[in-house]
Formats: structure tokens, sequence, C-alpha cells
């Protein structure tokens, strides 16, 4: 009894220091700390710790007053963190032992039991799937309301005709609005995929301890419940070593970067003086210290370039995981350095790219004026010639010679008369012109979901549908 009293953690103390004998070196105090990073999760090691204590209370491990004492010092450390009054001390190394150095040093010793059945690395197993939990919620409402600026964007566009292509050579004639809607359902997989992310992450580990569980009489589905956790972890060694949901996690932010990297691409080249497609409000540009005419696409570059940050911290953190011994190590303290940066990385971006897809607009009258150029309407012109009962690979090669026939004359495939289309298909009537140009080809898309104006208005309406029920 004695022995305990003579080594309390409020007189700057730690409890392993009896162990070790000698303080930490101070270069290693500096190493091995995680405080200046992890403090972050202060909130969610501060509930993990109330529902422990109130269990420890509920299996007469702690008194009621105990349990009290402790419970409403934790909010208090709480609100001195909100408010910027405490004082952080890295030779606590994480905020697991910063907070609970500081629940003794208000309560003595009631606070000394909390840690009973207890250790860091089920704690910070059980922090970060908490505080994983709400991120995603987060990052999901982002998602969201970029999907939503696409819809509005989309639905201003959906009679405007622009190319789509392949190869980055013109392909066929589209509705803008099927470009714009192209990026909602990547975005609406990449939510899917963080919702499942956190449907596997749901899991308690709190009880697991060090790695074998304790001796004491923990009722762990009881702190599971009371952390809104839809289980608890099944194997105490798996449990303090699993970061399969930070990697999931990273991997998910990367998909998302993925494709907020394909649309900045997209219109940094849209925003060319050769393409002229949109106009991005000068509010998200930058310009030249040397050259006065520039509009630079900066935000949309750094969309693109910080991908390339979300691939490093996916690369770090699968790098960290492979081949660490079972259990418990200290590598694992890294995964707060790779799934904090993808987090911030992911959640700036969707931010900036929400706001620029509400401050741009469609040059649409500029793109139609170009659509005659690059045979847009060449495939629905071989697929009037099946309509018309010629092999849709024949069909293939008469469109072909006809556009390189254009091509060396100079004109579009509504330009050709009847006479000469007939000297390369007599099944070529009239009716041909009806289905050229890029308007007529737009129009004409049949397909379920394809990229007709008319297939649009049903798309945006869908996923009105869709945001309404969230
Ligand atoms: N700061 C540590 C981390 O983030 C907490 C766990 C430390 N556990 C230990 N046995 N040293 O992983």
């Amino acid at each position: 009894m004695a022995e305990t009293q003579k080594s309390p953690l409020r007189e700057g103390i730690r409890s392993w220091e009896h162990r070790l004998g000698k303080p930490t070196n101070s270069l290693a105090v500096d190493f091995v700390e995680s405080l200046s990073f992890d403090k972050r999760l202060y909130k969610y090691d501060i509930v993990g710790s109330i529902a422990h204590a109130e269990m420890l209370s509920e299996r007469k491990l702690l008194t009621k007053e105990e349990f009290k004492q402790i419970k409403d010092a934790l909010v208090e450390i709480s609100h001195q963190i909100s408010e910027g009054k405490f004082k952080f001390d890295k030779t606590y190394e994480d905020i697991h032992m910063a907070i609970e150095a500081a629940l003794i040093s208000k309560i003595g010793e009631a606070g000394k039991k909390l840690h009973t059945g207890r250790s860091r690395n089920d704690q910070v197993a059980t922090d970060m799937r908490l505080w994983m939990r709400d991120e995603i919620e987060l990052i999901q409402a982002k998602i969201a309301l970029l999907q939503k600026a696409f819809v509005k964007l989309a639905e201003k566009y959906t009679a405007n005709i622009m190319p789509a292509y392949t190869h980055m050579q013109r392909a066929q004639p589209i509705s803008i609005a099927a470009y714009l809607l192209s990026f909602v359902e990547q975005l609406h997989r990449d939510s899917l995929r963080l919702k499942n992310c956190r449907l596997l992450l749901n899991l308690s580990p709190l009880g697991s301890g060090a790695i074998a569980g304790s001796s004491l009489p923990l009722d762990r589905k009881q702190v599971c419940g009371l952390l809104g956790f839809s289980d608890i972890t099944y194997n105490t060694i798996d449990s303090v070593s699993d970061r399969d949901f930070c990697a999931e996690f990273i991997f998910d932010s990367c998909l998302i970067s993925a494709h907020l990297s394909k649309l900045a691409e997209d219109w940094i080249i849209f925003s060319t003086t050769e393409f002229d497609f949109i106009r991005i409000d000068d509010a998200f540009c930058t310009s030249s210290s040397m050259m006065p005419q520039k509009r630079n696409p900066d935000m949309l570059e750094l969309i693109r370039g910080k991908t390339g940050t979300l691939y490093g911290s996916l690369m770090a953190i699968l790098t960290i995981l492979k081949a660490q011994p079972s259990g418990y190590n200290r590598d694992l303290q890294e995964d707060k350095v790779h799934t904090f940066k993808a987090s911030d990385t992911i959640e700036a971006c969707l931010d900036m790219a929400c706001a620029i897809v509400d401050n741009t607009s469609f040059k649409h009258e500029k793109i139609s004026a170009g659509l005659d150029k690059g045979f847009l309407d060449a495939t629905a012109l071989a697929e009037y010639l099946v309509k018309k009962g010629v092999a849709f690979r024949t069909a293939h090669g008469i469109v072909g010679s006809l556009v390189a026939q254009c091509e060396k004359d100079g004109k579009a495939l509504a330009d050709v008369s009847i006479e000469q289309f007939k000297k390369f298909s007599n099944v070529i009537g009239e009716d041909v012109y009806q289905c050229l140009g890029s308007k007529n080809v737009a129009a004409s898309y049949a397909t379920a979901a394809a990229a007709s104006p008319g297939q649009m208005i049903e798309q945006i309406n869908y996923w009105k549908k869709q945001f309404a029920k969230q």
C-alpha cells in the first residue's frame, strides 16, 4: 500500500519508471511521443474511458462514487482541452497517458483505478475506431455536397451537347449533364465503400487489454453497447494489432482522390485556350507573378497533386503493417500519422472540388459551335446503316471510307450530298440527315442510361430523390 502511495503519476513519475529505474532519455522522449498528433483523439479517449469506468463500477471494480468522480473529472478535462486550457506534456507520450495523468492529479486514488483491466493497446484501437466512425460520416457528408453541386450544374445543361472523348479523341456527342453525372456515380461508389469500411470497423476491441484479455471480470459487451459498437471483437491478439480499417480508409480516400484528379485533369484541359469549354470563377484561379494575362487553375492542379500525398499514405500504412510480428508493436503508432494525413487531405480536396463545381460554367454555345468537327456522328451513321439491314462490320467500313473522304474534302458528314452518299452505299436515303449532326445523334440514343438529353432529366430526378432520402 505504502508502495502505491510512493509512485503517483501526479508527482510526475510514471508507473513504469519503477521498472526502468531511469527517466526516458530526452531524445527518446521526442522520438516516442505521439501526443503532438494523437491529441485530436481526446474526445474519443474520454468517451471510451467513461464507458470503461461505468463498466468497472457495474463490476464492483470501482465504487459508484469513484465512477462519478472519474466521469466528472474526465468531462472537465475534455472542456479544458476544447477550450485550449490543457497543458500537453510530451513526457506523457500520448493522449491516453496525458489524460490519465491529468485525471490522477485532479482526483487522486480513484483516478489511479481507471486503467484497471485496460492497456493503451486496446485503448488506442478503440479510440481510432471511434474517431474513424465520425470521420467517415463527415467525409460522406462532403461527398453528398459535391454530388449535389454536380447535379445542380448538370441541371443547367441537360439540353446542351458536348463531345465525349476516348483516348482524348472526339468520340460521340453527349449531353453536358451526362458528363457531369458521371462524377456523381463515381462519388456514389466512394460513399458506399466508406459505408462498408465503417460497417467492418464498428467492433469494440476494449477489454482485449495488452494482448490476452484480463483476469478481472470485465463486461466487454456492456462497453461495446455503451460506445455504440455493433459487437465486440473476438480475438484479443488480433484486436490490439488490427489496423486493416486504417488501410481501408486510406484506400477509400485514395480512390476518391483518383476520381477528383480526373475531374481536375479534365477541367484543367477544358479551361485551356485550345479547348475553352468552361470558365472557372476568378476566385478559384491564381495569376502569374510575371505574365499578367494568366488565369491559372492552381486549385485543380493541387487537387490532382494531392492524389500523390494520399497514395503515399496508402503505401506507408501498407508498409507499416507488413511483416509486423503478431500482437501490438509500436510501429502501429505511425498509423495515425498517415490516417490523419489522408483524412485531412481528402476533406480539403472535397471541399475545394465542391466550391469549384459551384463556381464553374460551361461555355455551351462555344462548345456547340465546334461540334461539327471530329465526326462525332460517325457511329450513329453506321447504326443508321444497320437499321437499313447492313451488317455492322460492313457499315463500319463504309462509314470509315466516308470519313476519310470527308477529311480530304474538309467536310462534315452532314455536308455530304445524297448522290455522294449513294456512291458508298445505295441503302442511304434522304432520311440520313436526321441521324447526322451532334444534336440529332445525342437525341437518338435509345439504350438505358445513354447520354441523351431526355435521359438526363430522368437521371437528375433519380439523384434528387436519392438525396432527399439521406
Ligand atoms: N501511442 C500508442 C499508439 O498510438 C499507444 C499504445 C502504446 N502501447 C504501448 N504498449 N506502448 O500506438
